[in-house]
C-alpha cells in the first residue's frame, strides 16, 4: 500500500518554509490505519519487546494499537508535569529553548526489552531524550519504529548507532 499518498502535505504550517506531513489523514483511512499498525507490528515482532514505549502524542496514536497487537503493554512517555507519579526527567534542546519529557520510575525495571514508537522522527531530539530516559531506567531499547522519517534532519545519527532505526515512509 502507498502510505506515502494517505499522508497530507500542509504548506507553511507550523510557520512559512516548512512543509507540515500531516498523518491525521492516514489514521482516518481504516485500511491505511490497518497497513501501518500491521506493518510496524512485524517490524517490531523480531525484536521481541515486553513493552512498547510512545511518546506524547501522536507516539500515542501508532504505540497504543501496536502494543495490542503485539501483545504487550505501553508506557507513555509525556511533556512536563502530566504524569502522577514520580518520574524520570529529562531536558533537550529545541530550535528555540528546551523541553523536558517525563516517565514514571516504576514503569520498567532494569533489564526490561522496549521498542521507540513515534508517529514521525524529524531531528530525532524527542526520540534521543526518549533513549536517555530509557538509559535511566536501565532498560535495554531494541529498536526504534516510525511511521514518517524527515530525513534531511538527519534525526537518525542522534541515536545509538548499535540500535536498528525503521520508518515507514521517508521524505
Ligand atoms: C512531533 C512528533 C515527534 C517529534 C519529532 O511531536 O510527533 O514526537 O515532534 O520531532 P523531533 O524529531 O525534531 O524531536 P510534537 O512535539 O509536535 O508533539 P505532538 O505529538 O503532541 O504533536
Ligand atoms: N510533520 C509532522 N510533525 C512534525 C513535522 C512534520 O513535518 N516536523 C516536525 N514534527
Amino acid at each position: 500500500m502507498d502510505l506515502k499518498s494517505l499522508i497530507r502535505n500542509i504548506p507553511d504550517f507550523p510557520k512559512p518554509g516548512i512543509v507540515f506531513r500531516d498523518i491525521t489523514t492516514l489514521l482516518r483511512d481504516r485500511e491505511g490505519l490497518r497497513f501501518a499498525i500491521d506493518a510496524m507490528a512485524q517490524t517490531c515482532q523480531a525484536w521481541e519487546p515486553e513493552f512498547i514505549v510512545g511518546m506524547e502524542s501522536r507516539g500515542f496514536m501508532f504505540g497504543v494499537p501496536l502494543a495490542y497487537q503485539l501483545g504487550v503493554g505501553f508506557i507513555p512517555v509525556r511533556k512536563p508535569g502530566k504524569l502522577p507519579a514520580d518520574c524520570h526527567s529529562v531536558e533537550y534542546d529545541l530550535e528555540y529553548g528546551s523541553d523536558r519529557l517525563d516517565m514514571h520510575k516504576d514503569a520498567l525495571d532494569p533489564g526490561h526489552r522496549v521498542v521507540v514508537v513515534d508517529d514521525l522522527i524529524a531531528t530525532g531530539g524527542t526520540a534521543k531524550a526518549t533513549a536517555d530516559l530509557l538509559e535511566r531506567a536501565g532498560a535495554h531499547v531494541a529498536g526504534f519504529c516510525f511511521a514518517v522519517e524527515l530525513c534531511e534532519l538527519g534525526g537518525r545519527e542522534k541515536l545509538p548507532s548499535n540500535v536498528p532505526i525503521v520508518s515507514l515512509v521517508q521524505y
